[in-house]
């Protein structure tokens, strides 16, 4: 039970029920990389979407976005990737099946059938780049449908009906016509619609995004993002939105998660990230987009950013000598416990619903922490905060 506010911070007359529809706790993802070292592509990944909410993941290339959505349903290739550690709590219909007291599953854990029933049902995905995702020979009606029957108990003839809804719901004109033709002859904009009428068709509670509209023009980024969070506020579906762009996350997420070498570095909500970012690489982000009219001579590097920790130092939830955790720095060594493994990293509430990477030093551990959470924040659709 929660206090339910919105994410200006208005307090609700009534307590409302809220539980995580997924929960990343300590996700950590390796690839085997041949004679090297393996590539430690997630480390330790934490997060939790809300029924309703968006959550942008942002953070430079290779960071360990895709990775993070991707092993949600198993879409990691394993050889070479590896599950070392974590779950991947999700409020499924099979729990009772399963057992589940709480109604919660491990998608890291179930096997391939069930995780079939799970994705592309309650859990949908599309891709950046979406002609690789449909195939050339198949007309995109046989796609559509083979999504739909897999998942759905109809027949092809309410699967056809189904699926010529999903593509009038996405913008798709003349569905009757376009249901007949083939991936190329449509448009980028129209395939990444008929992508996420494919997603939607099964009417999915989670729907992960990674980097939907990075490969449109700008124009056509803008409607397929209005077209998600129309279709996101009719049906109450949760989001993760993988994206470079900063701008779409200013104007679709409700909580934002951002990501440094396989390491959550900052997690609150969009307007505590956008007004008070803490870690210095989201400092360095934000100062690296060009605000009009500002004269820029050159953008300010992160490892400028990075040097000066006296801010940080000062913040309630931080105090004396705790530190940023940041990849090419030494941890704190007057301060480093003698019982945790140097250069460990630790997710801390360093203000309420804002957490940052810190190096875990005594002074980090004595700290009371809670994994981030952010449930008292309701989608601002449903608030109808700006
Ligand atoms: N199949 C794979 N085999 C080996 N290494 C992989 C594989 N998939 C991902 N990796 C590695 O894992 C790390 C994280 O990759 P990931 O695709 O999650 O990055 P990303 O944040 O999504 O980046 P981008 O913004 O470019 O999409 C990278 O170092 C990548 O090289
Ligand atoms: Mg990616």
């Amino acid at each position: 039970m929660a206090r339910a506010t919105s994410t200006s911070g208005a307090v609700a007359d009534k307590p409302v029920a809220v539980e995580p529809l997924i929960r990343v706790q300590d996700l950590a993802v390796s690839f085997d990389n041949g004679s090297g070292p393996r590539i430690q592509a997630v480390d330790g990944v934490r997060m939790s979407i809300y029924p309703g909410q968006t959550l942008a993941v942002v953070g430079e290339s290779g960071c360990g976005k895709s990775v993070t959505a991707m092993s949600s349903l198993q879409l990691v290739p394993r050889p070479p990737g590896r599950f070392d550690r974590g779950s991947v709590w999700f409020r499924s219909r099979l729990a009772g099946e399963l057992g589940s007291s709480n109604g919660e599953v491990d998608l890291l854990r179930l096997d391939e059938p069930r995780m079939r029933q799970v994705r592309g049902n309650e859990i949908a995905m599309i891709f950046q780049e979406p002609m690789t995702s449909l195939n050339p020979v198949y007309t995109v009606g046989d796609q559509i449908l083979e999504a739909i029957l897999l998942h759905q108990n109809v027949d092809v003839d309410q699967a056809t009906e189904i699926a010529l809804k999903a593509m009038r719901d996405v913008g798709i004109p003349e569905p009757e016509r376009r249901i007949k033709q083939y991936p190329h002859q449509f448009s980028g904009g129209m395939r990444q619609r008929v992508m996420i009428a494919m997603a939607l068709a099964c009417r999915p509670k989670l729907l992960l995004a990674d980097e939907p509209t990075t490969a449109l023009d700008v124009t056509v980024q803008a409607q397929i993002l209005e077209l998600l969070r129309e279709l996101q506020v009719s049906r109450g579906m949760a989001m993760m939105l993988i994206t470079h762009a900063l701008g779409v996350v200013a104007e679709n997420a409700d909580v934002v998660c951002v990501m440094y070498a396989g390491r959550v570095v900052e997690y609150a909500t969009v307007l505590e990230l956008f007004d008070r970012p803490l870690h210095p690489y989201t400092r360095g982000l934000l100062a690296s987009i060009p605000k009009l009219g500002e004269r820029k001579d050159r953008l300010v590097t992160i490892r400028e950013v990075v040097e000066n920790p006296a801010e940080f130092e000062k913040l309630p939830g931080a105090g004396e000598g705790v530190r940023p955790w940041w990849p090419w720095h030494q941890p704190p060594k007057d301060l480093a416990a003698k019982d945790e493994p140097a250069g460990d990293y630790y997710l801390q509430e360093v203000s309420p619903n804002h957490w940052v990477g810190v190096w875990r030093t005594a002074a980090v551990r004595d700290h009371q922490s809670r994994p981030p959470d952010l449930a008292y924040i309701l989608p601002r659709q449903a608030t109808g905060a700006a």
